[in-house]
């Protein structure tokens, strides 16, 4: 099997070898996207997101799907994601300014975030946002009085933790008791909130939303977390006789990275969901409610892949090799974050035998800049060569820095054979163009 079948689950849809043993994605060979709009390059694949896009809705039928933006956002993005039906969700004043420019509706916007500035409450109320999710007990008079200002009944989510520790990395795991998000069901918080919320002139309360954490491929977490959610809510309606016509149970479903990483299935999570919220429903006497989903990575991670040029090769022993190219955690901070593993091939020699184990460093002065290791690439790997890294949609353009005054890489769209250049790629001019003096 080549590496490219064998990574045919992590990369775009479109992934193809053409005869010159090239990596294609979206009907573009990656070489010649290298080397016309320079290395490191982000390729979006756009038939990958509008597959996941389709896929997502079916397997939800009913439900609303918002695209949580922090993934990977502008304004191309927002555009395709409005097209195929989906909401946005955004955690800031920049994710929800993006979504504003880009003329998605707001109203069809979700905004989060544990410590929401009132400037952004302002923008988000004024501009018409169609549900903010409450993070915690004092947001509920602040938000409410922002929209009684400005003649609005402000639609919510109330943001819950129902104490369920998803098997994913401690950095984003959302939903147990020690998370930072939420109200907490355990202690009261949540029923406070239910109470002040729902007395409020300013705010109408559509539902509990429940983010478990990121990542998961298990579906196990989720239908605890809806088992859970029932219980509280048939607290709810016995004790003040409150039913909510909505259920957020947020994003985190999981995507393959490296070989023999399994691809979650969002149609069997979409079954079982369905059917452990009747039957949480029917056992708590309490009805369905309209269910909301807000995947960012699943949608988009698999859409993308990262090209790198190969620049200094050293072996530092017989059994380590460091392959250096010309990006690392300033573009994938994921790695030094929590130990996120990826898997890459050499686009030029797409065909060539890989079983060479070296180490892939970034460019950055940190030791920790590892991008891979033990990553098997064709010996004949040398100076040059281009590396295609895939499944960096989510989480890696998004949190990209500028560290060693780095420019950030230029995104490219691909699709029909075209490619359309979607951000710049930063010059070292940007980099001073904030400083004053
Ligand atoms: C509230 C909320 N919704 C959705 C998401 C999206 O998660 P993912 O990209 O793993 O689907 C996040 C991620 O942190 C989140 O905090």
């Amino acid at each position: 099997m080549s590496t490219v079948d064998e990574l045919r689950a992590a990369l775009p849809n479109t992934a193809e070898v053409n005869k010159a043993g090239h990596l294609v994605i979206g009907g573009c060979d990656t070489v010649d996207l290298a080397r016309e709009f320079g290395t490191p390059l982000f390729v979006f694949c756009e038939r990958t997101f509008v597959d996941r896009a389709s896929s997502i809705r079916a397997s939800f039928a009913g439900a609303t799907i918002y695209y949580a933006a922090k993934a990977f956002l502008s304004k191309a993005v927002c555009r395709l994601a409005e097209q195929q039906g989906l909401g946005l969700d955004v955690a800031s004043g920049g994710e929800l300014h993006t979504g504003l420019a880009a003329g998605f509706p707001p109203a069809r916007m979700i905004m989060h975030g544990n410590n929401k500035l009132d400037s952004e409450l302002e923008t988000a109320i004024r501009a018409g946002i169609g549900r903010i999710a409450i993070d915690n007990l004092e947001e509920i008079e602040r938000i409410g009085s922002i929209a009684r200002a400005a003649g609005r009944r402000q639609a919510v989510f109330l943001r819950v933790t129902p104490g369920v520790t998803a098997d994913t990395h401690a950095h984003i795991q959302t939903g147990h008791h020690e998370s930072k998000f939420g109200l907490h069901l355990r202690g009261g918080a949540a029923r406070e909130a239910i109470v002040r919320a729902n007395a409020h002139p300013g705010l109408e309360l559509r539902g509990l939303h429940a983010h478990i954490g990121s990542n998961i491929f298990d579906a196990d977490p989720f239908q605890e977390s809806i088992e859970v959610l029932f219980g509280f809510l048939a607290e709810i309606k016995a004790e003040f006789g409150l039913e909510f016509p909505e259920l957020n149970l947020g994003g985190g479903f999981g995507v393959p990275f490296v070989a023999g990483d399994r691809p979650f299935d969002v149609k069997h999570l979409g079954e079982l969901v369905l059917s452990t919220a009747r039957k949480a429903a029917e056992s708590n006497a309490v009805t369905v409610p309209a269910l909301c989903f807000e995947p960012g990575r699943w949608l988009i991670s698999n859409a993308m892949v990262t090209l790198y040029s190969v620049g200094a090769i050293k072996q530092a022993s017989d059994e380590l090799t460091f392959v250096s190219v010309d990006g690392g955690m300033s573009d994938n901070i994921r790695p030094a974050l929590y130990q996120a593993r990826y898997a890459a091939i050499l686009a030029n020699k797409a065909e060539e035998e890989a079983g060479f184990a070296v180490t892939l460093a970034g460019m950055h002065c940190e030791s920790g800049d590892l991008l891979a290791e033990d990553l098997p690439l064709p010996r004949s790997v040398t100076r040059g060569d281009l590396v295609a890294m895939p499944a960096t949609g989510a989480y890696n353009y998004s949190m990209a820095s500028n560290y060693n005054k780095k420019p950030r890489p230029a995104v490219v769209t691909v699709a029909d054979g075209q490619a359309q250049l979607m951000i710049r790629r930063e010059t070292y001019e940007d980099l001073v163009r904030l400083e004053t003096e």
